[in-house]
């Protein structure tokens, strides 16, 4: 049976829809009603679409030329469904409208992108000078790695799954892509696009449902080559476990810190980013702000301006061009939120303002007096939560910044050339971000990190490369 163009979205395997037995239905974030259904995808599903990946893998190829011109193609339908996709983001993620449209913008970009890349794939020449390799010449080349696994998160549903999904049609593999099951509808209709711009059957092959059974068929399907997942250090961990010695790129949590030294540039705009920045996605970014450092110079000036910039924000229906923060993904997530929230107070923090729940819609928030074993602050919040911490000595805010077992991205505030090329070798993240924070992501940049932060890149370039071999080739002249 084929999807119904309304809202119900199976198996897309060869080019057509399929629709499994069991759904599952997708819910609007903001209102709770069932806008979507998804079809839960058998294990058979799930072996046909990586068969049908695997055979048009072998069989079929796309030259570069062809692989930029679907991409770009499929970028200028995107640019004219922009206002259809960016209302899909807000009901099924609950994202507020002018980030739905942010971030649509940035998948647009994205896939262009990765078009580029597509022309760009070289290797290298390889001089052999070493004794004994005379009269040999040689020269790599970049080769597809074949069938890649795309597991996408729910909080960047569609920017993320290009992020996947564009370098691995650049670089000539074929996809089995597995989106997040509350977010599911983005990334259909992405898929429909790619058709519609000329991508043939079989290159990306869609397989919808749970996570913990559709996504475990494709982690325990040998013919995957590469796995390309975004989410939780817990499901990396056991991805990691479950398919052995096939390649991975992992884009895991941070608990982001962010520094704000006593001779930060602008101390308004510092506190303006460090707070909207806490907040965007309902602070449901990796790389979202979470712990402020600010030096004791100026802590009291910055908290009176966070706070300020904190109730100007306007909470509620994300459908509303002018609300600023919306739900989050799950009632049950905004619970498990303000849990840590209650549990820091009685260990002694102040919530500053915020720290009310509707709901799954949790008031943006700001701590103070935490400490470094409070969960709001070692964990990975994921809720429009920030703590503001003083520090008297810099080498105590990057050792306080590093005490974190992740590592993707840091933002430090300062006119000291010096410390900034300090806080770039010292703080150990994948990105330091200086005079800006933590947040700020430009989606051609490497971006990955280190510790349970994950391992890889992204970003066309560098996901490209993930995604195709290095092979040598020599020739005895
Ligand atoms: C993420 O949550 O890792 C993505 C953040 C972004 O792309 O802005």
């Amino acid at each position: 049976m084929s999807h119904s163009k309304v809202s119900t979205y199976g198996q897309y395997i060869n080019g057509e829809w399929h629709m499994s037995q069991e759904t599952l239905p997708v819910i609007n974030k903001f209102t709770g009603e069932e806008y979507a259904h998804i079809g839960k995808a058998s294990r058979e599903e799930v072996d046909q679409a990586v068969t049908n990946a695997l055979e048009t893998f072998r069989t079929k190829k796309l030259s570069p030329y062809e692989r930029y011109e679907i991409l770009m193609r499929a970028a200028d339908i995107f640019k004219e469904r922009k206002e259809e996709l960016a209302l899909i983001l807000v009901r099924e993620v609950g994202k507020v409208l002018k980030d739905a449209r942010a971030e649509i913008d940035r998948g647009i970009q994205t896939f262009i992108a990765s078009a580029e890349e597509a022309k760009r794939i070289a290797g290298t020449g390889i001089p052999l000078g070493q004794p004994g390799n005379d009269g040999k010449l040689a020269f790599t080349v970049r080769v597809p790695v074949g069938v890649v696994a795309a597991i996408t998160p729910f909080n960047f549903p569609f920017n993320l799954t290009v992020h996947k999904i564009g370098p691995a049609i650049a670089a000539g593999n074929t996809i089995v892509l597995k989106p997040a099951e509350v977010t599911p509808i983005i990334a259909c209709k992405m898929t429909e696009i790619l058709t519609e711009a000329g991508l043939p059957a079989g290159f990306l092959n869609v397989v919808n449902g749970l996570g913990r059974e559709t996504g475990q068929y494709l982690l325990e399907d040998e013919r995957i080559a590469h796995f390309t997942f975004t989410g939780s250090p817990g499901v990396g961990r056991h991805i990691k476990s479950t398919t052995g010695l096939r390649r991975l790129t992992l884009e895991l949590g941070n608990n982001s810190p962010n520094i704000v030294h006593n001779d930060v540039p602008d101390l308004d705009t510092a506190a303006e980013l460090c707070v909207t920045r806490g907040y965007s996605n309902a602070g449901q970014a990796c790389i979202s702000v979470q712990r402020v450092y600010v030096h004791e110079d100026v802590y009291e000036s910055f908290v009176e301006k966070a706070v300020k910039v904190a109730q100007s924000l306007r909470v509620g229906n994300p459908e509303d061009p002018e609300t600023d923060i919306g739900p989050m993904i799950s009632e049950k997530e905004a619970i498990r939120a303000e849990e840590w929230i209650r549990e820091a107070e009685q260990q002694g923090a102040k919530v500053l303002v915020g720290g009310q729940r509707n709901g799954s819609i949790l008031d943006p928030t700001i701590m103070a007096d935490v400490k470094p074993d409070m969960k709001v602050v070692c964990q990975e919040v994921f809720a429009p939560v920030i703590n503001i911490i003083p520090f008297s000595d810099i080498q105590d805010a990057f050792d306080q910044a590093n005490d974190s077992h992740f590592g993707l991205q840091a933002g430090f505030f300062t006119s000291n050339i010096q410390l900034a090329m300090r806080a770039a070798l010292e703080l150990e993240f994948g990105g330091v971000i200086i005079n800006d924070v933590s947040t700020y992501r430009a989606d051609v940049m490497p971006y990955g990190g280190v510790k349970d932060s994950g391992f890889g890149k992204e970003g066309p370039r560098y996901a490209v490369e993930e995604m195709t071999d290095e092979k040598i080739v020599v020739i005895n002249l």
